[in-house]
Formats: C-alpha cells, sequence, structure tokens
C-alpha cells in the first residue's frame, strides 16, 4: 500500500489567514541591521514562508524585494496580504533547490528552511547566492544544527541539518557581521518543549 505523505504542520497555518505561522515580525537581524542594508539593493527572501522579513523590509523602503518558498499555500498567503496591504511583492513558489540565478543580488535572506533540503543542495545554493551577490552585499541565514536531534515536528523533513559551525565556514571569505550558536526551547500547538540548536551568521561580501 502506498504511504501518505507527511505535510508539514505550517502548512495549516498558511491556510489559515487568521493567524501567523511564524508570528509576523520579522527575523531579529533583519531589524538589527536594516541600516546597513542598501535600501536600492536588490533583495531574495528564500523560503519565506509569511514572508515576514520581506514586508518588513518593503514596509521600510526598500524597492526591489523578491521571495519565494516552496509552498504553494505560503505563496497564495503572501499575495493575499500584499493586496491586504496594498504593497507590491514579488513573491513566487520555487524549489531552492532549483532556483535559477539570472540576477545578482545585494541582500539574501534566508530563515529556519535550508535544513529541509539534502546538505549538498543547501550548499550549492549558498554557493551560488554568494556567486550571484554584488560586492559589498549581505547574507542573513539561519540553520538548523544537529547539536541535538530533530525534534518530532520536522524530524520527516528535515534532512540537511547543518554541522555546527559550518556556515562559518562557508563565509570565511567574507567579512562576519554577526554569528550567533544556541539551543532555542520551543513550543507550540500539539507539540510539547523541544530544542532547535540554531547557527546564524550576517556577512558581508568583500
Ligand atoms: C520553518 S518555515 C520558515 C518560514 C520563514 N522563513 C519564517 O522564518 O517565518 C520553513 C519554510 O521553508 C519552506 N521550504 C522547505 N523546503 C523548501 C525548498 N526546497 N525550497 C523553498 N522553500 C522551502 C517551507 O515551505 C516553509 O515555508
Amino acid at each position: 500500500m502506498e504511504e501518505k505523505k507527511k505535510i508539514p504542520f505550517w502548512e495549516e497555518s498558511y491556510k489559515n489567514d487568521d493567524i501567523s505561522a511564524f508570528g509576523a515580525n520579522p527575523n531579529p537581524e533583519v531589524k538589527e541591521f536594516i541600516d546597513i542594508f542598501d535600501k536600492n539593493g536588490k533583495v531574495l527572501e528564500a523560503g519565506c514562508g509569511e514572508a515576514k522579513n520581506a514586508f518588513y523590509l518593503i514596509e521600510n523602503g526598500f524597492r526591489n524585494v523578491s521571495a519565494f518558498d516552496l509552498s504553494d499555500n505560503a505563496i497564495k498567503k503572501v499575495h493575499k496580504i500584499a493586496e491586504k496591504r496594498k504593497i507590491h511583492i514579488n513573491a513566487f513558489v520555487q524549489d531552492l533547490c532549483r532556483y535559477q540565478w539570472d540576477n545578482n543580488f545585494d541582500l539574501v535572506i534566508s530563515y529556519g528552511t535550508l535544513h529541509f533540503v539534502k546538505s549538498e543542495e543547501w550548499h550549492k545554493f549558498i554557493f551560488d547566492a554568494k556567486e550571484h551577490t554584488n560586492s559589498g552585499g549581505f547574507h542573513v541565514i539561519q540553520i538548523f544544527t544537529d547539536k541535538v536531534p530533530a525534534s518530532e515536528d520536522i524530524k520527516e523533513f528535515a534532512v540537511g541539518l547543518s554541522k555546527e559551525g559550518e556556515l562559518l565556514t562557508l563565509y570565511q571569505d567574507w567579512k562576519i557581521i554577526d554569528h550567533k550558536e544556541f539551543i532555542l526551547e520551543d513550543e507550540h500547538a500539539g507539540v510539547p518543549k523541544h530544542y532547535h540548536a540554531i547557527n546564524k551568521i550576517v556577512a558581508r561580501k568583500k
């Protein structure tokens, strides 16, 4: 008998207009470093979910912001939010493993997404993203590591957990603006208290 494919918990939240799957506020580094990012530059958010970072940047004067996610439900919701707030956003359904880098960017953001594809796939994504970033441009990346095992809610999908410190190695030729490694205690509907090991980096191309 064919096994039923498990659907990640965030898909239900993406279908519900009344809740934000991961909160409506931007991630802290996007807020903290907004003033050093170029408002006229090209921005790409990969695995954007409800695009809270992309919306925050647009609402703060960034003119050229693109965001993509594998989830059709997420992108439908992003378009609805944009329409409601009368905001233009270039949001589209896209698998990061198959992204075609036709343009260069000045800021590439990805939070909580890369570990959902195999290690070699997200390494390639970072390699290509670095190649297609203008000098002086930034990357803001957050990934889960294998310092603690993947929690029940994501273990089926987290096929590419990073090694601790791997991001630092991948950006050794860039200027490291910020770097954090920590364990987050998390709890949400239907999932008891659990932990995620997190590495984050804000890096600037020389
Ligand atoms: C934990 S959510 C984080 C969403 C958003 N970055 C945030 O912080 O609110 C992970 C997101 O990665 C997306 N995702 C998973 N695999 C992907 C892939 N191969 N390409 C693009 N997005 C992917 C999921 O659809 C989901 O929206």
